[in-house]
């Protein structure tokens, strides 16, 4: 039997997974330890990054695209109503911002090279799957109540098994084995893009807070 797109994925992003989870940012995270100011840089940095590839998938006419993108599918509403609980937080370092464009440039490069889009797709699709494990983690540390502040982290809420496996199924249909290759490729970029721009707010709150220390 061939292998299909989405254990190649899964086969071909597993050493990504592993390095992005082992980060002091997701080991914060996960621990329930990652200062709130650094939660909320978070969903600064990916409402601009889910804004571009939202975007991109929906208005896509690359019939793979096309084939596997659906409007539920969509995160920047979520992050904008978790941004709009925490109010006005601290505009973003320079170095947040910088990683941030960096990603949307690959995210574009991948964009005009359908369907390596796909690729980005998988990455954050895949991560609801940890989300649902990190969000009530993430509600205790700051004391958030409901869904308040967590919407990204649980989309599809008792339904995120469902949700991913139509994602799958959607993209094992959707991809020529030819193409296969480039879309595992674009997924280890796609993690590493994310990865850099939490690396630079965890960088960024070090210093923030190493400054806040000698100063007072
Ligand atoms: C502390 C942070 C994280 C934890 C604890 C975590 C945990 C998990 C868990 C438990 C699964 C399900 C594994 C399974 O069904 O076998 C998963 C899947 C996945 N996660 Fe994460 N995750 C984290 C961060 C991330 C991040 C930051 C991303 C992307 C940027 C990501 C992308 C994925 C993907 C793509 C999958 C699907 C793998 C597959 O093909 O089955 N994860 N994660």
């Amino acid at each position: 039997m061939t292998e299909t797109l989405t254990h190649k994925l899964r086969t071909g992003t597993n050493h990504e997974h592993r390095k992005i989870e082992q980060t002091p940012f997701m080991r914060a995270l996960a621990s329930g330890t990652l200062p709130v100011a650094a939660y909320v840089a978070q969903l600064r940095g990916y409402i601009l990054l889910h804004a571009a590839l939202d975007g991109r998938a929906a208005r896509a006419t690359d019939p793979a695209i096309r084939a596997v993108w659906r409007d539920d599918l969509v995160k920047a509403p979520l992050l904008e109503a978790d941004l709009a609980h925490f109010g006005r937080a601290r505009p973003a370092s320079l170095a947040e911002l910088d990683a941030t464009a960096r990603a949307i440039d690959e995210l574009d490069e991948a964009s005009a090279l359908p369907p390596r889009l796909l690729g980005w797709l998988y990455v954050t699709e895949g991560s609801t799957l940890g989300g649902a494990f990190l969000r009530p983690i993430v509600a205790r540390a700051y004391g958030l109540e409901g869904d308040h502040g967590t919407r990204y982290y649980a989309p599809y809420g008792t339904a995120a098994a469902q949700h991913w496996a139509g994602v799958k199924q959607r993209l094992d249909a959707a991809v020529q084995p030819a193409d296969h290759d480039a879309v595992v490729a674009e997924a280890c970029r796609a993690f590493r893009a994310i990865s850099s721009v939490c690396s630079a707010i965890a960088i960024h709150e070090e210093f923030h807070q190493q400054y806040a220390l000698a100063a007072e």
